[in-house]
């Protein structure tokens, strides 16, 4: 582990990346905080810090009060897209396009990394611009909201929105890809995520047994920055762009 709280890039850090072929990156809620999303843990502002889990982000929740879940993740919905990328979603991009092989992956469910232009984005948590039917639970598209929640047109039941619950399992197609690209990339990024909640926390872990360098960039410190080859405390659209910038320098 070395920690560093220098926004200047290290030349080793650099200099370690450059045989590395492939890389992946996992991103959370931390990524998107400076385009002004929200959170989830952090102390005062954070989601969590306001509004009880269990009352809003379980299938329990949804089933007993599906109105107030519906309108929370609406009022969300509505947040996001008010929002544009920062520049840690757009360096991103350009650091992975610099490796020959890259997968990002994420906890997000806002889409920025996609309005950022990312070209494959693993969403193991769902995606806020998505409904489902509660019931049958095949995409919906928009459907005028006429009720809150608005129905199914197929069947009638209460439609959801596509993203992952607690006590629900992540989409099996996406966790697969993720922990294959993890497996067998040289260098994985963290960045932005607390590292609390699984399976997407064990990730950087996996990446490490397998032998990847394990790279965080994370406000403060976390769980994986036990693991981590390089674990810098810094936003992550303040170091992003810096580390772009070294790479294209010693690339050119
Ligand atoms: P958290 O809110 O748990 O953690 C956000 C992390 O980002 C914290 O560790 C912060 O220190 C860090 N952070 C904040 N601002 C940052 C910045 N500008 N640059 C770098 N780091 C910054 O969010 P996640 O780890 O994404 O799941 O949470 C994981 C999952 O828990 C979410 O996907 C969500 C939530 O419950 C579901 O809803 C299923």
């Amino acid at each position: 582990m070395n920690p560093e709280s220098n926004p200047s890039i290290p030349d080793a850090l650099v200099q370690s990346l450059s045989p590395c072929r492939s890389a992946v990156a996992l991103t959370g809620a931390g990524i998107s905080a400076e385009s002004g999303v929200p959170t989830f843990r952090g102390a005062q502002t954070g989601l969590w810090a306001q509004y009880a889990p269990t009352e809003l982000a379980t299938p329990e929740a949804f089933e007993s009060n599906p109105r107030r879940v519906w309108e929370w993740y609406a009022w969300r919905r509505q947040l996001v897209t008010e929002v544009q990328p920062n520049a840690g979603h757009v360096a991103l991009n350009q650091i992975l396009e610099g490796f020959a092989r890259h997968q990002l992956v994420t906890q997000n469910v806002d889409g920025l990394h996609q309005i950022a232009g990312a070209s494959s984005v693993i969403e193991l948590h769902g995606n806020l611009h998505r409904t489902l039917c509660s019931r049958e639970r095949t995409p919906v598209q928009e459907v005028a909201p006429q009720a809150s929640p608005p129905a199914c047109p197929n069947c009638g039941s209460p439609l959801r929105p596509d993203v992952v619950w607690f006590g629900e399992s992540l989409p099996a197609d996406a966790l697969h890809l993720a922990i294959e690209s993890t497996q067998s990339c040289d260098v994985f990024f963290s960045i932005g995520t607390s590292g609390t909640v699984y399976p997407a926390a064990e990730l950087p872990f996996t990446a490490k047994r397998n032998g990847a360098l394990v790279i965080e960039v994370n406000r403060e410190p976390t769980p994986i920055t036990d693991v981590a080859d390089w674990s810098f405390h810094l936003e992550a659209g303040v170091f992003l762009p810096r580390l772009q910038e070294a790479l294209n320098r010693f690339r050119h």
